[in-house]
């Protein structure tokens, strides 16, 4: 080992370190990069500079203090990606299978205090068998320093995970405190116990891929925000979602050239269907309103019924949350209210203004829903809007029906600008649930009640299936027509670019969780 040390030097010979030529053989053979073949896509050429590249653990229990090697089975450092400065830890699965050691733990904590301080995103490259097992309680206090440090780090910096490999135990709620978990499709992982222990406590049999794969986590679990083909897929996945951020909570997010032009999209006038209850893609709507291919939908395949996104809008970084009326009639239920309120949340940590497109018609009734708690979990979504200070515009294109209408970005609860297509329809409820209910005797009353139905149900639509009462209150702005929104979005957002908003002073809110 002295010997070695002493052979060394430059830092090129270091990358030759780690678990060896075989084993990284074996990673590619398996479909997987090595931790520093990872680093070196991840990072602009020759940013890279490492932190730590001679430390080795201290065990000296089971003959690990004859099995040393520099850099204890993980890679730390920084470097740019686009020239922006960010800190990464990619763990070595050639080393100990990539398990965390009490000196590999501290090397990542160390890089997670520097991203703190220097107020730059901290990105993981998880590959791990979990705590080492040889150290018992030194590798689990390990894991507990990165916990503590991923809660602090909240809000603060932009912090990312890659799950590139297995992922496993208490492993997994480092990733799960992070803002953006990405899983590799067929070469990864994340279950809290595996497979034999689920067979031993439940009597199921489950493949690590059933239990845990990318794709389960991204349509069942909904713990994975997205999925890639590959690693190499997956490094760029993470290169496009830092594009959109800001360094840090102190910044504002990253803003690229745009010329303004002609920003009328005749496309936008044809996509609500005549039949209201006719479902259409609210993906078109936001295709019409953003920069050309600028949108990158996260929790594609999880509660499809909202979508959630980053986008550009005139070069600047938007979120946005929208109802889908492809799916469930857009409906707002216990997944899709979480999935809202979670990404809400990023954004408004992170400086990013927020555009909510609404069609909803309420939310789900039922057993199912109210027994997983669609009390509790909309409110989630309902609070996450409410203390979001970052500039909030709201797009009503259909329905905004309900406790639903309030939710979604209403000007009730703090949104800066309020528009509505002339199709959009704000109600109580739908015209028909409606009129049977208050015209109840009428109807039944009636020679004909099929007839004396929908002659009700035409006078409660013209009533109130539109958005005139509501923009005669002002509880909308204006009322637009579809092709002219993306240009009042680019209007309304360059006016609100300087918004200051405070909450009341406390020391945290208590959001039901
Ligand atoms: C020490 C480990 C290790 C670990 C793997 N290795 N996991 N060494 N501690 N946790 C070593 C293996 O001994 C082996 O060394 C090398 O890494 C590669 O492992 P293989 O088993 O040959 O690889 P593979 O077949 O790909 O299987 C990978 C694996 C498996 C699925 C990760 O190794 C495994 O199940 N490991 C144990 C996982 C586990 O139970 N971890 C603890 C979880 S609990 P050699 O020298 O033979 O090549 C936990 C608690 C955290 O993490 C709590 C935080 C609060």
């Amino acid at each position: 080992m002295e010997k070695q040390l002493a052979q060394l030097h430059h830092k090129k010979e270091l990358a030759k370190l780690g678990g060896g030529q075989k084993r990284i053989d074996a990673q590619h053979k398996k479909g997987k990069l090595s931790a520093r073949e990872r680093i070196h896509f991840l990072l602009d050429p020759d940013s890279f500079e490492e932190i730590g590249a001679l430390v080795t653990h201290r065990s000296v229990d089971f003959g690990l203090e004859n099995e040393q090697y520099y850099g204890d089975g993980v890679v730390t450092g920084y470097g740019t990606v686009n020239g922006r400065l960010v800190y990464v830890f990619s763990q070595d699965f050639t080393v100990f299978g990539g398990s965390l050691s009490e000196t590999h733990a501290e090397k990542i904590c160390k890089i997670m205090d520097l991203a703190m301080k220097n107020g730059a995103p901290c990105i993981g490259l998880n590959d791990s068998g979990g705590a080492r097992i040889q150290e018992g309680v030194n590798s689990l206090g390990g894991y507990a320093d990165i916990f503590y440090r991923n809660v602090l780090s909240s809000g603060v910096v932009p912090q990312i995970s890659a799950i590139m490999g297995p992922c496993a135990g208490g492993a997994v709620y480092s990733p799960a405190m992070t803002d953006f978990i990405l899983m590799v499709e067929n070469t990864s992982y994340m279950f809290v116990t595996g497979p034999n222990v689920v067979k031993t406590v439940t009597n199921e049999n489950v493949t690590s891929e059933e239990l845990g794969g990318a794709m389960t986590h991204a349509t069942k679990s909904g713990v994975t925000h997205l999925t890639a083909a590959n690693d190499l897929d997956c490094i760029e996945k993470i290169k496009r979602l830092l594009s959109y951020m800001p360094q840090n909570c102190e910044e504002k997010p990253p803003q690229y050239p745009y010329q303004i032009g002609d920003e009328y999209r005749d496309a936008l006038t044809a996509l609500i269907p005549e039949n209201p209850n006719q479902p259409y893609d609210m993906r078109e709507v936001i295709a019409g309103i953003v920069d050309n291919e600028s949108f990158m939908e996260i929790h594609e395949h999880y509660a499809e019924n909202i979508v959630v996104g980053f986008a550009h809008l005139a070069g600047r970084s938007i979120g946005i949350v929208a109802n889908q009326p492809a799916s469930l009639a857009g409906v707002l239920d216990v997944e899709s209210s979480k999935k809202g309120a979670r990404f809400v949340r990023f954004c408004d940590s992170f400086n990013i203004p927020l555009l909510v497109l609404v069609d909803v018609p309420g939310f789900l009734p039922g057993t199912d829903q109210e027994w997983h708690g669609i009390i509790t979990n909309g409110a989630k979504l309902l609070y996450a809007f409410s203390e979001a200070t970052v500039p909030r515009i709201t797009v009503i294109t259909r329905k905004a029906y309900g406790g639903a209408y309030d939710v979604m970005n209403s000007k009730h609860i703090g949104a800066d600008m309020n528009f509505a297509w002339p199709s959009a329809e704000i109600a109580v409820m739908g015209a028909k649930g409606a009129s049977e209910i208050i015209f109840k005797k009428e109807i039944s009353e009636a020679e004909d009640p099929a007839a004396k139905l929908v002659e009700k149900e035409r006078e409660y639509a013209e009533k109130f299936a539109n958005p005139y009462r509501a923009a005669a209150r002002g509880f909308v702005d204006e009322v637009i027509d579809p092709r002219e929104t993306r240009r009042k979005l680019i209007k309304s957002f360059a006016m609100l670019e300087n918004k200051v908003a405070h909450l009341p002073r406390k020391k945290h809110g208590n959001i039901p969780l």
